[in-house]
């Protein structure tokens, strides 16, 4: 029986409240701490109901090194998931210093504490994003970090090389106890729990496509703008590659099954290996909901590329995962918890 103990930054929030379902489910002990800045703590009684045990819950910033020191002392943590992080890129272009702040210092202070306590294991939430704009569509580790387009996008990066550089420290100084870092390389993460108790809960109007979807076909908003029809694409939308957010939790419990033989920083992409447009989005949630989504095509938005999708083939030969849920699985599942609970949590 499994009873190491994680420490899930960000945990009351989209992913993390997921990740929180997979590790109780799994036996693992759980300590959370949020500041509740994008969430709301009902988001983990939820969790607690779906998987039937407790978690231990700190309100608390992660840059607060009281704090998580407090938490280190009372727990005796085998690993850190670290989801804490502001995510949203129009407001990172308006807000540099906050999300520099939150996101780069916030994983400073985290990680200076957990070094001071000898817990050197983290799997980090980075993003496809740190890819920037490649010449491909298909996107490889071993493509270069470079050229995100918005601060939100550099944070990630600035984060995975510092947290390489730990890595790079401990091999230096051949340390007795190195850090073991994975860092995911997130696509689009969608979907819900099966449970329809809990999901993505956007603040104001999402920015990303398929909350706004889900929230037109539930009547909460009128139409979608379609951002951009002349791309070189299938359809001349943007294409995509979406991923269940429960597929993607498992990936998270698949990299911390493999820490713990080893050392270093290694990167993965997490994605299904496969793209959608947005009209086939679009067609998806009509198929499903058995409603009319009302949309017009206009401008591109500034930042976005044609076509992205992940090449996931390193995360399965190295963790053993995979994708196992498909598009209407994903759009079913987001629209339990979006019909269900129109308002999110409130
Ligand atoms: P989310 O906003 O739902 O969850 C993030 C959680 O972190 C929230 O509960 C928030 O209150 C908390 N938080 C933020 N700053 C904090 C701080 N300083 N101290 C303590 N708690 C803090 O976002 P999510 O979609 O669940 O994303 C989780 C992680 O995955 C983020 O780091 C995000 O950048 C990354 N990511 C998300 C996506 C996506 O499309 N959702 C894609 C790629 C990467
Ligand atoms: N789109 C629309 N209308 C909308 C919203 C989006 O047409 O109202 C289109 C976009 O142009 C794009 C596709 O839908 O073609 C997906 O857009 P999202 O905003 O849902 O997702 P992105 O791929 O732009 O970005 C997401 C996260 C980022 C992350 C990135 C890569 O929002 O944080 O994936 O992981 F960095």
């Amino acid at each position: 029986m499994n009873r190491q103990k994680i420490l899930v930054t960000g945990g009351a929030g989209y992913i993390g409240s997921h990740a929180c379902v997979e590790l109780l489910q799994e036996n693992y002990d759980v300590v959370v701490i949020d500041n509740l800045s994008n969430s709301k703590s009902d988001s983990l009684a939820r969790v607690e109901k779906i998987a039937g045990k407790s978690l231990t819950f700190v309100q608390a910033d992660i840059r607060d090194k009281q704090a998580l020191s407090n938490i280190f002392t009372a727990h005796d943590i085998y690993a850190v998931m670290h989801f804490a992080g502001l995510k949203a890129v129009g407001e990172s272009c308006e807000q540099p210093i906050r999300y520099y702040q939150n996101n780069v210092c916030g994983t400073l202070t985290l990680t200076e504490v957990m070094e001071q306590f000898g817990v050197k294991k983290i799997i980090f939430s980075s993003s496809a994003t740190v890819y920037g704009e490649p010449d491909t569509v298909k996107y490889t580790e071993d493509l270069p970090v470079f050229g995100a387009t918005n601060p939100y996008g550099k944070s990630k990066a600035m984060v995975e090389d510092i947290l390489k550089d730990l890595a790079q420290a401990d091999v230096l100084s051949n340390a007795s106890k190195p850090w073991e870092i994975v860092l995911l390389r997130y696509f689009n993460p969608i979907g819900a729990h099966i449970s329809g108790l809990i999901g993505e809960d956007p603040n104001g109007i999402p920015n990303n496509l398929v909350p706004y979807v889900s929230q037109v076909a539930v009547g909460k908003l009128e139409q979608l703008s379609v951002f951009g029809g002349d791309y070189p694409t299938i359809d001349g939308t943007g294409v995509r590659d979406y991923i269940h957010v429960v597929d993607l939790v498992k990936g998270h419990l698949c990299a911390l099954n493999s820490l713990g033989k080893g050392s270093g920083c290694k990167a993965y992409n997490l994605g299904a290996g496969k793209g959608y447009s947005v009209l086939e989005i679009i067609a998806a949630f009509e198929r499903i909901t058995e409603k009319t989504i009302q949309y017009k095509i206009v401008a591109r938005r500034t930042g976005d590329v044609a076509e992205n999708y992940a090449d996931p083939g390193l995360a399965l030969r190295e963790l053993g995962w995979k994708t196992e849920k498909q598009l209407d699985e994903m759009v079913a599942d987001t629209w339990r918890w979006q019909s269900q609970n129109p308002s999110g949590y409130e």
